[in-house]
């Protein structure tokens, strides 16, 4: 998979991506992330890349330039044949769920469009833009952490990436449950000990243990993921 991010904030992208998960994805010859920097398209003398909205407001506006122009190039540069999707991180765009995560880490190649001030000119998102997505009701101050949440989550999902292959299946939202509580050495840390079950090497136990507080915990965290698994049926499923 290829990833461009273009942002005026190279900075922020740079040294998350070059640790961890993200960086070995890379190595493994995985994905390949480029970031560029939004300036570098401006056709503006001072390299501007935002403008005052028309009809008045506060707060800047990006101007469309150098995003059709960024955009455009990174589109062009694709190999034959590879379709590219071209994603916008916003607050006000639909709601970035697990599902979506697995269904993009089967593309070739994503663009990231990072945003700021009060957004991009809306014809971009008209002419560019095939995905809005939002991490949450919340406003950051621009797309760069998003668009960092939104690649880590898609890029973990790409087969080979993470070592342990059934970690990424057995987490939260891969199914409808929440996950259980997990425990390492040693049994007894700060005087609290670890659950019996889970030391009793009775496996059917354990499962019904963790079975039992993912349910629990789903019950009491999120009705709505616990309605959706009864109106499911998948409590009966085991
Ligand atoms: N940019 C600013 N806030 C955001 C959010 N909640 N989701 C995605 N992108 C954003």
């Amino acid at each position: 998979m290829i990833i461009d991010v273009l942002t005026c904030f190279p900075e922020m992208i740079n040294p998350v991506i070059s640790e961890s998960m993200v960086k070995r994805a890379q190595e493994k010859g995985l994905v390949t992330i480029r970031v560029h920097d939004l300036r570098e398209f401006s056709a503006d003398k001072h390299r501007k890349t935002d403008d005052y909205p028309f009809g008045g407001g506060d707060g800047m506006v990006m101007t469309p330039q150098p995003l059709y122009d960024g955009i455009r190039t990174l589109l062009q540069q694709a190999p034959d044949g590879v379709r590219s999707r071209v994603l916008f991180p916003t607050p006000d765009g639909v709601v970035f769920k697990q599902e979506q995560a697995e269904e993009l880490s089967h593309e070739e190649h994503l663009i990231f469009v990072c945003g700021h001030y009060k957004g991009i000119d809306q014809r971009i998102r008209e002419l560019l833009i095939t995905d809005e997505i939002s991490i949450g009701d919340y406003v950051l101050t621009g797309g760069e952490i998003s668009s960092i949440v939104i690649m880590d989550a898609i890029i973990r999902l790409i087969p080979g990436v993470l070592s342990e292959i059934n970690s990424a299946l057995s987490d939260s939202f891969s199914d409808p449950l929440l996950d259980c509580p997990w425990y390492t050495r040693p049994e007894v840390f700060e005087g609290e000990k670890v659950p019996d079950v889970l030391l009793s090497g009775h496996h059917a136990n354990i499962d019904a243990w963790r079975k039992e507080e993912r349910i629990n915990k789903t019950k009491e965290r999120r009705p709505d993921m616990w309605k959706a698994y009864q109106d499911k049926g998948d409590d009966k499923n085991g």
